[in-house]
């Protein structure tokens, strides 16, 4: 109850900085399937705050993993539901939603393959994927490029988390050459994840690897977060001075 009240009397105050963005293209805030949003008034709350800093639109990206492996026709009958919720709530003042893709990890016990099901993608076959934190045996070069051949454009997330992959080495150069785009989390730019995160997140921009932010909002804890954000100096010249894409899809 007093967390309620003190995330609202702190939407009261936060500016809609992410307005220049407009449209979050990584989120987890589809009901109870993976480790994101756990039910419905969660979800409601998280779309609150999200309004409030300025959001538009907002694609959700559950999880497609070892872990949480989802199959792509429950996770739309969930996403068609919750629109259905949200409408019925009265959804008018939240950020629409835009629509269902995935964030797909590639690594030793679960990656996609261009012949398997359909993967659930943003606009224009774009596929969100993402590697594990702690490193593969290879980064699936192969299987991009195979991906690509079939006519998908390829985002790698939060390649700033990753602490093995040191933009100096030539995997992460190697990716770029391939036409991999980069999604940094906003939060990364603020230090939520470490300093390191922050450095990477900040060269990755400045190398023009980067189209896109996305919250990767998960719960409460990340909203806060971005409302704290929205005072950050560099964060908001970043903002103002990056042409980032969100607001293409
Ligand atoms: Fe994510």
């Amino acid at each position: 109850m007093f967390d309620k009240l003190r995330n609202k009397l702190a939407m009261q105050k936060v500016k809609p900085v992410m307005e220049v963005l407009g449209v979050d293209m990584h989120c987890h805030l589809l009901p109870g399937v993976d480790d994101g949003s756990a039910d419905l008034d969660s979800t409601y709350e998280l779309l609150k705050v999200m309004a409030h800093l300025g959001f538009k639109k907002v694609y959700l990206t559950p999880h497609f993993q070892a872990k949480y492996p989802n199959e792509e026709k429950d996770i739309e009958q969930r996403y068609d539901a919750l629109r259905k919720e949200m409408a019925s709530k009265g959804g008018a003042n939240l950020p629409k939603l835009a629509g269902i893709a995935g964030e797909y990890r590639f690594d030793d016990l679960y990656a996609r393959q261009p012949d398997g099901p359909r993967p659930l993608t943003l606009p224009g076959k774009r596929l969100l994927c993402e590697f594990s934190r702690f490193g593969s045996k290879e980064l699936p070069l192969e299987l991009f490029r195979q991906f690509q051949n079939q006519g998908y454009s390829l985002i790698l997330a939060h390649p700033e988390r990753y602490s093995y992959l040191n933009m100096y080495l030539p995997e992460i150069k190697g990716l770029i050459d391939m036409g991999v785009r980069l999604q940094v989390n906003t939060l990364s730019l603020v230090g939520f994840y470490g300093e390191t995160p922050r450095q990477r997140g900040y060269q990755y921009i400045q190398q023009g690897w980067v189209d896109y932010l996305g919250t990767d909002m998960h719960n409460m804890r990340y909203a806060s977060a971005l409302m704290e954000a929205a005072n950050d100096s560099k964060l908001l010249q970043t903002l103002e001075h990056y042409q980032f894409k969100n607001n293409e899809l």
